[in-house]
């Protein structure tokens, strides 16, 4: 049965609000060596697209929790993905990994201060993400619940990343199917996380976390496949961060191996599943299915 429709709902900008301030209040709230806590806020504060806390708010109010009360009852958990998001970028962007010098517009945290700092601001950020939901989200069986899916996500994230910086990690399956394998692991996993802890939060029902799980499966892979895009279609200036690096650090990408034009078909394809998966849930998911075909035409 479709959800009841969803009363008014709330702009972005009142998502991005929420997480921000969740996050800083609860970075404020620990006792942390003043030169790791100015680290954090560096990267953690310092804009972002938010995408996968708005993911986390808007599922929950696709399962038929108003606006004004979802930003309240996942504000715990889309504080956390971000932490975790954070944390995976600031390594990411290490000389050992992708040795990227801009994130966000601005040098990243290892250019900003130092290599041991931004190990150990992304060590804490892991840390601090899981222990905010242990502090922050009720009933403790919902808490629980939420902490296995971050966990296996955050671990799904890091398999991943492996998986990334050995893309012949095997050889024997057409790269493809490896570079579906890389990217639903390095990016899908925190998206399909952000979306399945905002539907449970709503309190959904097995259909409805299904449907959820579903639209956000055909995201993060489509998410990844823009990135890939991105790469080797916009400026350093436009993105905020390095372009053209993928190729010259030999890394699998959508474009590198389909071309172009079949890796732009693929984003169509799955903005469509992703959309498709959403039917279930009527007009209470029109924010999420905005969410999609913003993301697949997003330039940075
Ligand atoms: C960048 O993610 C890393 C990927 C998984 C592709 P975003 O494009 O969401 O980065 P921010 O958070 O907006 O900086
Ligand atoms: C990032 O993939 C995936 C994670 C950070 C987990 P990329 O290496 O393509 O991300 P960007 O392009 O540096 O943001
Ligand atoms: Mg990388
Ligand atoms: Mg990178
Ligand atoms: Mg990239």
């Amino acid at each position: 049965m479709p959800a009841a429709p969803s009363p008014a709902t709330l702009p972005q900008a009142a998502l991005v609000q929420a997480v921000d301030r969740a996050m800083a209040r609860f970075i404020e709230s620990r006792p942390l060596p003043a030169n790791l806590r100015e680290a954090i806020r560096y990267s953690l504060l310092s804009g972002g697209k938010r995408l996968r806390p708005i993911l986390t708010f808007r599922s929950c109010e696709a399962v038929g929790i108003p606006a004004e009360q979802a930003i309240q009852v996942a504000a715990a958990p889309a504080a956390a993905i971000e932490m975790i998001h954070c944390f995976s970028l600031i390594h990411d962007d290490l000389p050992a990994m992708d040795d990227d010098d801009l994130r966000r517009g601005r040098p990243t945290l290892h250019r900003h201060t130092s290599e041991a700092m931004a190990i150990l601001a992304g060590d804490a950020l892991t840390g601090l993400a899981f222990e905010l939901i242990a502090r922050e989200l009720q009933p403790a069986e919902l808490a629980a619940r939420i902490t296995l899916e971050l966990a296996a996500a955050t671990n799904d994230m890091i398999a991943g990343q492996v998986y990334d910086t050995l893309p012949d990690f095997d050889p024997q399956t057409p790269k493809i199917e490896r570079l579906r394998t890389i990217h639903h692991h390095k990016t899908g996993a925190l998206i399909l996380a952000a979306c399945r802890m905002g539907a449970m939060c709503g309190g959904a029902d097995e259909a409805r976390l299904e449907a959820i799980s579903a639209y956000a499966r055909a995201i993060g892979l489509m998410f990844q496949v823009v990135d890939d895009l991105l790469d080797v279609t916009q400026t350093s200036e436009a993105l905020g961060k390095a372009a053209g690096k993928d190729q010259q650090q030999g890394k699998l990408t959508y474009p590198g191996v389909l071309g172009i034009e079949e890796s732009r078909d693929q984003v169509e394809r799955l903005r469509r599943e992703a959309s498709n998966a959403l039917e279930c849930l009527g007009v209470a998911a029109g924010p999420l299915r905005e969410l999609c075909d913003y993301m697949a035409v997003r330039t940075k």
